[in-house]
């Protein structure tokens, strides 16, 4: 999360500062800061809140003649949403943005502490610009002390350092996080990801993790991770904007498939540590005197609650009930005060969602909320929210928002389990471990992509999809189906798997369809059976399972078998991409199908 922008030329630096962060706001918008320097003299200026907020304030202010200039926009790890701690972060001379996390920021800030810096933020970013000044005294050069202080960094940092100890030059460093350099002539651009930068630069040259250097005169000097010096081969930038806010990829709906890995890490950061799970914002009283817990969204939200409720019974112990809203909206639900009453939603605008929410609040139950937008009616509505952090889902079908409220939902799970005292320290570790693995089950390989877009061709026809699954596999099982009706048009249905005997196994034959999740982890000779009944009805069946299924009539193996969480969002992967080759190959437009809407206002 969080966006960075950097120039160095004679345009007025302000309106590229501010134009560039405005495409990067969707990653984070709770503060924004700009920092220049112009005639060697530094002017800054931080807002918190949205990036209008730091337009206001900097509308007297425009900067003329040739300079260097920074901006950030933020979205808070460390440290609460301030001005104070709003980059870029100030030394006695120098600023500094950045992206990441530094691991050892704590560390550093002790030593740095200890020979008397002080730190004005709470932030881990501001731990570099002090290191690179204490360097800077001992080496009294510049690079040497920027190269000195990214050496002691760990963690992911794509970071740029100004200085008016040497004013025309920008410092950067790149690891773990994306950055990327602009040229235009003279000028340099520098940016989190290219969107900023199109239709300003015209070559650009993406940087690699371990890369760092300095942009001076209108030239970059870029080194490697182990210090020699390197050419910088520059690409031709793309001009379209809206090509390049894809990626280069087909559709929204795609890139934020393959985001899902990323979007994981930021929905972890700060809240799985060690040998717990945290969530700075929950009181942690909000589950005194709470007893159960009801669950109520719609759509996907609503599968991901009914993962979550398996999770809650079985690990938590805490008796969940999950509801449709627009159901229950009318059904005159008996509500109990030692109920805590969540909602799920991406967009927090879901008219159904909110309005069970309200009703949720006038019989005064305690209310919590997993919503991607922060600030939204539903955030708004509930006494406490865990905000998803997936970054703005674009694609109306949801994907990386259904990753992101599932895993809210483990992470949940596992925060009152320890509250009440439910799970063994052995169980909870077990749990932590397994958390820790999924950014990486759920990158998209070349492999895994083509066999899904070669197989897809086969699915193009037949009287309908059945998605089967038992357990937390019954909920992916309806995503699933819901992933490929909502853009492919054809009809899918996800049912629990032991159902099937109880009258839908009447529609087997040849043209029907069977997605079987089949996770070796869990109930696997149960689902087994119910592969095989249909099987002997002559279904096709495409198994999706790290054990090999002989009588699969299409097979996509998987990775994992550890952990049934692993196994359920690496098969996620699976159903989507599954759903989009599909979509694809009937030629629909994946990312606005028809019919349907991303936010759904109305009752
Ligand atoms: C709409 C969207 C779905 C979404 C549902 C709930 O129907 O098309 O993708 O799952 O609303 O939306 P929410 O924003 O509350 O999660």
């Amino acid at each position: 999360m969080c966006g960075i922008v950097g120039y160095i030329g004679a345009k007025e630096k302000k309106n590229i500062l501010l134009d560039g962060l405005k495409e990067l706001e969707y990653r984070g918008y709770d503060s924004a800061g700009i920092a220049i320097i112009e005639n060697g003299e530094l002017k800054h200026f931080k807002a918190v809140g949205k990036l209008k907020n730091l337009r206001d304030k900097t509308k007297k202010y425009s900067s003329s003649g040739f300079g260097v200039a920074i901006g950030h926009t933020r979205w808070a790890t460390h440290g609460k949403p301030t001005e104070l701690n709003a980059h870029p972060h100030l030394g006695e001379y120098s600023f500094v943005v950045h992206n990441g996390i530094i691991e050892n920021y704590q560390e550093i800030k002790n030593e740095l502490e200890d020979v008397g810096v002080n730190f004005l933020s709470q932030t881990d970013t501001e731990t570099i610009v002090h290191l690179f000044e204490k360097n800077n005294t001992n080496l009294n050069n510049p690079f040497h002390a920027f190269k000195k202080t990214i050496s002691k960094l760990n963690g992911a940092y794509a970071t740029l350092l100004i200085t008016e100890a040497e004013p025309e030059s920008i410092f950067f460093a790149k690891n773990g996080s994306p950055m990327l350099i602009g040229f235009n002539g003279d000028e340099i651009y520098f940016a989190s990801s290219d969107t900023p930068i199109i239709g300003k630069a015209t070559e650009v040259y993406y940087l690699e993790d371990g890369e760092y250097g300095y942009a001076k005169n209108g030239e970059v000097k870029l080194f490697d991770s182990i210090g020699i010096e390197k050419e910088i081969i520059k690409k031709p930038l793309a001009t379209d904007k809206k090509m390049a806010q894809k990626d280069g990829f087909r559709f929204f709906m795609e890139k934020e498939i393959y985001e899902q890995s990323q979007v994981m890490n930021d929905c972890m950061i700060g809240r799985v540590l060690d040998n717990r799970i945290e969530f700075e914002e929950l009181d942690s009283n909000l589950f005194r005197d709470i007893n159960s817990i009801k669950i109520c969204a719609c759509g996907t939200s609503y599968h991901s609650a009914l993962t979550g409720a398996y999770l809650l019974e079985r690990l938590a112990k805490i008796p969940t009930q999950v509801e449709i809203a627009s159901e229950f909206r009318y059904k005159e639900p008996l509500l109990q005060k030692d109920t805590l009453f969540i909602t799920i939603s991406q967009s927090g605008e879901t008219a159904d969602t909110l309005e069970a929410l309200k009703m949720a609040n006038r019989a005064g139950l305690k209310s919590l909320t997993i919503c991607n937008v922060d600030n939204s009616s539903i955030v708004r509505e509930s006494s406490s929210a865990i905000l998803t952090r997936a970054g703005i889902e674009k694609g109306v079908a949801s994907t990386k928002a259904f990753a992101t409220q599932t895993m809210v939902l483990w992470m949940l799970t596992l925060y009152i389990a320890e509250l009440k005292g439910n799970i063994s320290k052995d169980r909870l570790d077990d749990e932590l471990h397994a958390i820790r693995k999924i950014p990486k089950a759920l990158i998209v390989t070349d492999r895994l992509h083509d066999k899904i877009h070669r197989l897809s061709k086969r699915y193009l026809h037949g009287h309908g999809f059945f998605f089967i699954g038992r357990d937390i596999f019954f909920p992916l099982a309806l995503e699933g189906a819901l992933k490929l009706k909502e853009i492919s048009y054809l009809h899918a249905e996800g049912y629990p798997a032991g159902e099937m005997k109880h009258g839908p196994i009447a529609l087997a034959d040849s043209e029907l369809f069977t997605i079987a999740l089949m996770p070796k982890s869990l109930h696997y000779d149960k689902i087994k059976s119910n592969v095989e009944e249909l099987s002997a009805r002559d279904a096709t069946i495409l198994a999706i399972s790290p054990e090999e299924f002989e009588l699969a009539d299409d097979f996509i193996k998987t990775k994992y078998s550890s952990h049934a969480m692993l196994e359920f969002f690496e098969m996620m992967v699976i159903t989507q991409l599954l759903a989009l080759e599909i979509s694809i190959r009937l030629g629909n437009d994946v990312d606005m199908p028809r019919n349907l809407a991303k936010s759904v206002t109305v009752e």
